[in-house]
């Protein structure tokens, strides 16, 4: 055993006593690292962790994941108490916030419409201040997992969809359902006003770097490969692909292919290195580019985080606690109710 292993096991043993003790639930997105998945009770995507880790016994919710996920649950779940042993921010979601948001509500009325003409769906990769601001205004938030069920609840509005953050899966949820799209701050008034789907400008950094000339280069060398992705890919990709689906839909999908199948996956580097061994020694399973499309603030998390976190608790000096102002609590509740009561 390497002196990283020992250590590691040392950790480990330390965070399992003190959830014990602490009657905690260790909750892990499938992005975080492999030791962090390994140690935790629940692992999901974001729809399964904000709804399983809400409804859970336990009062103590220690979130390893960035800091939507964190909030997500705590605005389902205000009685627990959520602590995150990594206030890491997702880039995307940090690429929009209530002043933003009102600001493009601002331009869409300067270009002609009315409040009442806009149904805004935010991704679920969004801060709670903005996810109330879409309540406030009719609207809901959808995840990855169930996209397609809410964008259809959306279009039997009637109204034009404003979708944010990210603009990848609004273009392509629009594209898979023959609507227009077009982009808030490129796109003309005339192409905005002319759209069913606005888009917003934001975007994963992480999924930007699959291109279609890596699903070229794999099709190539490969021609049976299956190429999966996640819809925040860019739509150049995704309608290159084979499949497309939350990280929980891509890691059942490439479990139930035969291990013979060669598959190249489209998403964060952790979760494609864990999907699955390789067949007679053979590597079947490849990450969709030449760089490693690693997500920084998903990695940030350590077990020593962990285990501060929860000395912390211990201690009576709690740290990385979530806490969310009452106003922004309620309304970004009601956005999130209006999707689980759909999905
Ligand atoms: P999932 O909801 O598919 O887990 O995705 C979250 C995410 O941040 C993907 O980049
Ligand atoms: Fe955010 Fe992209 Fe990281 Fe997902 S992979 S948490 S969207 S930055």
């Amino acid at each position: 055993m390497s002196v990283n292993e020992a250590d590691s096991k040392v950790l480990c043993g330390e965070i399992k006593a003190l959830l014990k003790k602490l009657d905690g639930l260790l909750v892990a997105h499938f992005y975080q690292k492999d030791e962090i998945v390994a140690l935790a009770d629940l692992c999901g995507d974001s729809l399964e962790l904000s709804r399983k880790a809400s409804v859970s016994d336990k009062n103590l919710i220690i979130f390893c994941g960035v800091a939507f996920m964190g909030q997500s649950v705590k605005v389902l779940a205000p009685q627990k108490r959520v602590v995150m042993p990594r206030l890491a921010c997702c880039s995307m979601a940090r690429m929009i916030d209530s002043e933003y948001y009102d600001k493009s509500i601002e331009t869409l009325e300067a270009y002609g419409l009315k409040r009442e003409e806009i149904f805004p769906i935010t991704y679920i990769n969004s801060n709670a201040d903005v996810k109330a601001k879409v309540a406030q205004m009719g609207g809901l938030v959808c995840t990855s997992a169930n996209a397609h069920k809410i964008f259809d609840f959306a279009k039997a509005q009637g109204k034009k969809i404003f979708f944010l953050p990210d603009r990848c899966l609004g273009e392509n949820l629009a594209r898979a359902d023959g609507k227009k799209a077009s982009l808030l701050g490129r796109d003309s008034k005339e192409v905005i006003l002319d759209s069913d789907v606005i888009c917003y400008d934001g975007f994963c950094s992480v999924h930007q770097l699959f291109t279609p000339s890596d699903v070229a280069f794999y099709r190539s060398k490969f021609p049976d490969i299956k190429i999966v992705v996640h819809p925040e890919c860019d739509s150049s990709v995704v309608e290159l692909a084979d499949f497309v689906g939350s990280t929980s839909q891509i890691i059942t999908y490439v479990q139930n292919l035969p291990l013979a199948q060669r598959v190249a996956v489209g998403t964060e580097f952790n979760l494609v290195n864990r999907l699955r061994p390789k067949y007679n020694g053979t590597q079947t399973t490849f990450v969709l580019s030449s760089s490693k499309p690693q997500c920084p603030t998903m990695n940030e998390t350590t077990l020593q985080d962990i285990l501060d976190v929860l000395l912390a608790l211990e201690d009576d000096k709690p740290i990385n606690e979530v806490f969310l102002e009452s106003s922004v609590q309620k309304w970004a509740k009601i956005a999130l109710d209006r999707m689980l009561e759909l999905s």
